[in-house]
């Protein structure tokens, strides 16, 4: 059997972080979007916020238009964001926990606490022909959740590993490689994401059954040094390496 290659999704909510520190028209994201395509990346990655601190309504319509890959839009499961998504169809919906005070995404969604809301949304979201992924730590109960209401693919939260050092951090690996196992033993598809940068990138290809990685804050962090095209090259020359983890 051919082992899949690990596919890039860029997320490029930070340069429309750049555009509205200004309100000004660029960096446009359209543009952004089709420079990491052509760099090679599988996909682009958007949060469309309820306080729409970075991406925008325009945006995600726009970019739905010329994405030639696949386009993932992260959401909380507010009824407000999901009919925008019903409506534009992106390729994926990652949906994740939002609270307005926070910096980023912290945590991930409760699946076993909020079964039957989560379980209503992802049936929306698959009539409209989209394909789930839940934004969840790697537990099992979480994973067997997104499994019983309809997930097509779970998005272990990378964050908490890529924050810590030492002992923690090993610790923290070790839970998302299981979790990676069994999430693809409920037959889940598995994405990661979230503070992946070069320096923890090694490790974090230590986890088996990867099919997505999401990454953005570094990527558009570096690309200020050495432009978009290549920042994306160097985390794309960096995943070649995936050698299908720690099985
Ligand atoms: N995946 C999810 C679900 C996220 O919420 C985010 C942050 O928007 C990312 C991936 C990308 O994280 P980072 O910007 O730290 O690479």
């Amino acid at each position: 059997m051919t082992k899949q290659r690990l596919k890039l999704g860029v997320n490029i909510d930070h340069v429309a972080t750049l555009r509205q520190a200004r309100g000004t028209s660029y960096p446009d994201v359209v543009t952004a979007a089709a420079i990491c395509e052509s760099a090679g990346a599988q996909g682009i990655t958007i949060h469309l916020r309820e306080d729409r601190r970075h991406i925008q309504d325009a945006d995600v319509y726009e970019l739905r238009r010329t994405v030639d890959g696949t386009l993932n839009l992260e959401m909380a499961n507010v009824r407000e964001i999901v009919e925008i998504a019903a409506e534009v169809g992106p390729d994926e919906v990652c949906l994740v926990p939002e609270k307005r005070e926070e910096l980023t995404t912290e945590g991930g969604l409760d699946v076993v606490g909020q079964r039957d809301a989560m379980a209503s949304t992802v049936g929306i979201l698959k009539d409209a022909g989209i394909k789930v992924s839940l934004f969840v730590e790697a537990a099992a109960d979480q994973l067997s959740a997104s499994r019983d209401i309809g997930a097509d693919y779970v998005e272990l939260h990378t964050g908490t590993f890529c924050d810590a050092t030492g002992d923690e951090a090993n610790a923290e690996l070790e839970k998302l490689i299981s979790g990676a196992r069994t999430a693809s033993d409920l037959g889940l598809q598995v994405n990661a994401g979230h503070g992946i940068n070069t320096a923890n990138i090694d490790r974090v290809l230590e986890m088996p059954h990867l099919d997505t990685l999401n990454i953005g804050h570094s990527i558009v962090a570096r690309a200020v040094f050495v432009g978009l095209e290549t920042a994306v090259g160097e985390i794309l020359d960096r995943m070649a390496a995936y050698g299908g983890g720690r099985l």
